[in-house]
């Protein structure tokens, strides 16, 4: 079994930065810099014209190196950028969950790819919802320096909220906090986050950078306030691939043992190099031996994972009211047939 990493508690990132030797700020820039390049190699795969434009304002040369490469060296984050895509795509539009928090969002431009997300096709609020407050909002979650290179891109690239709207975007609240340290669950209320609502929270590429005690303190405050209903979405690395001298500082060989230790359900975990999730992109380079036996704990793995927030069990006078139901369609055939020898109904 591999060694954990010995780990260093998060001080902020500049501390970070002096202990690991990763900017984990600049990590931002070099993943919107891949969408970039994948947006260019398949347009109709992800549409994100935001990528290009953070990544040539944060990692000119990074930007430009990635647009060069060939596509199974992009693999990784097409891969990963659609398997999430269809979780938040799922929530919205299939079970009509309304709100959307990304934790660590990065430079992640889901809520202005419109292409993609079909935004300008989500059914508006009723009335009902309108008056609880319920209106569909994303909220993006990072350090208060890149949320505020975000908003200065974007502002020069004339996305403000008044764009946004006449563009049927989502309502969209881009928020400085350090998640490690700051109450970033008030902060979110007092943006307008309300818990006992279903809710989706996405952890793209975010849990691995921290120790343990970190992690469970963030999975916890999430639970907390996730209703019934709700769906979570992560990356993770095997406990392998976390090791001491890597730059990754967390890591589960369970996922889902993981996440059902808060109460979530229904998890479905993906390994990337698994053609299920390649979706037609060639995975040989990211992941040369495809998905290893689970036993085997020595692979450095990389996960893509989500889960449900199981509803509360149905009330004993629903469960009786499905009983009788779930009878009678089983009887009917017979009590037509009985009734059909009987005359009974015959005019
Ligand atoms: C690898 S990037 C992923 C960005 C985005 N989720 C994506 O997939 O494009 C990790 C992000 O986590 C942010 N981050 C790191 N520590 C943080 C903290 N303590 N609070 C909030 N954000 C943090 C970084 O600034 C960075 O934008």
């Amino acid at each position: 079994m591999a060694e954990p990493s010995a780990g260093r508690a998060w001080k902020g990132a500049d501390r970070y930065l002096e202990d690991t030797g990763l900017n984990i700020t600049a990590t931002a820039g070099s993943i919107a810099a891949y969408r970039a390049a994948v947006s260019l190699v398949n347009q109709s795969f992800i549409d994100d014209p935001y990528a290009a434009l953070f990544a040539r304002d944060t990692c000119p040369s990074k930007l430009e190196e990635t647009v060069k490469l060939e596509p199974p060296k992009l693999a990784r984050i097409a891969v990963r950028t659609k398997f999430f895509d269809k979780l938040i795509f799922e929530a919205v539009h299939e079970l009509g969950i309304k709100q959307v928090v990304l934790i660590g969002a990065g430079f992640d431009a889901r809520a202005l790819r419109g292409r993609d997300f079909r935004w300008a096709e989500v059914p508006p609020s009723t009335p009902r919802e309108l008056m609880d407050g319920q209106r569909l909002t994303i909220w993006e979650l990072d350090l208060p320096e890149i949320i505020n290179k975000k908003n200065s891109i974007l502002r020069r690239a004339g996305m403000d909220s008044h764009m946004a709207r006449s563009m049927k975007l989502p309502l969209t609240f881009r928020i400085g906090v350090d998640v490690m340290v700051e109450d970033w669950m008030s902060v979110l209320k007092r943006y307008g986050f309300q818990s006992q609502y279903p809710s989706c929270f996405l952890l793209e590429g975010f849990l691995y950078y921290f120790v343990e005690d970190d992690v469970q303190r963030i999975m916890t405050q999430i639970s907390n306030v996730t209703a019934p209903g709700s769906r979570i979405g992560l990356s993770a690395v095997s406990a392998a691939a976390a090791t001491n001298g890597s730059r990754w500082q967390w890591g589960t060989d369970s996922p889902a043992r993981f996440l059902e230790t808060w109460g979530w359900t229904d998890v479905a975990e993906q390994e990337l190099g698994n053609p299920e999730i390649a979706e037609g992109w060639d995975l040989s380079y990211v992941s040369p031996n495809g998905t290893s036996p689970r036993d085997d704990f020595n692979v450095k793995r990389t996960w893509y994972v989500t889960a449900k927030k199981p509803l509360p069990p149905a009330k004993a006078h629903e469960k009786m009211k499905n009983k009788i139901l779930e009878f009678w369609e089983k009887a009917r055939p017979w009590a037509l047939k009985v009734a059909a020898i009987l005359g009974v109904g015959r005019t």
